[in-house]
């Protein structure tokens, strides 16, 4: 399958959700995604899209603290991780990271470069540029499951 790698430019905190909610729509579980950018950039905001057009009504609390957040909505098991204030892989092996992987069908994770030892498959890596209030988002899929999710994006998005 194409690899699919596209930009889109988001000009608000709603634009960034509704683009979460697009994402959300057409997913095939199970999926990882990771989101890459400076703090502030919009990758929690993003989640949260994500997360309410899955059904969650709830606060979508950052895990910069708590390095994941588990939601359970309808029979989906996701894992929200933070990976900002990881410095060492023991600290992940200790939260039983690897077994995430094998239970949760939606990864969501937040500053993927602070682990870059650890070896998982991502099937869609999303990287969020700060222009004021406006974000630049570049989508790239890493894998087939990726590609046909930012192919139904792309096909929202220029409707
Ligand atoms: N276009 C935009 N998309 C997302 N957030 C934006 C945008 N413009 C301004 N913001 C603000 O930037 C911040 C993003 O925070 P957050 O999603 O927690 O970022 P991160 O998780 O990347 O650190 C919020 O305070 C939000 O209101
Ligand atoms: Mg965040």
């Amino acid at each position: 399958m194409a690899k699919y790698d596209f930009q889109v430019n988001v000009c608000n905190e709603t634009e960034t959700l509704v683009l979460g909610r697009k994402i959300a729509d057409g997913i095939d579980f199970p999926i990882i995604i990771t989101l890459v950018g400076e703090l502030g950039a919009g990758k929690t905001t993003l989640t949260r899209g994500m997360l309410r057009q899955l059904g969650h009504l709830g606060h979508v609390k950052s895990p910069t603290f708590s390095i994941v957040e588990m939601y359970e909505i309808l029979s989906l098991q996701i894992a929200h991780f933070d990976m900002y204030r990881i410095t060492d892989e023991q600290e992940l092996e200790f939260l039983g990271f690897k077994e995430y992987f094998d239970t949760a069908d939606f990864i969501v994770i937040e500053w993927p470069n602070r682990i870059s030892g650890l070896d998982f498959s991502i099937d869609i890596e999303i990287t969020i540029t700060i222009k004021n209030n406006s974000r630049d988002l570049i989508l790239k899929s890493r894998s087939d499951r990726g590609s046909l999710v930012l192919k139904k994006l792309k096909s929202k998005i220029l409707r």
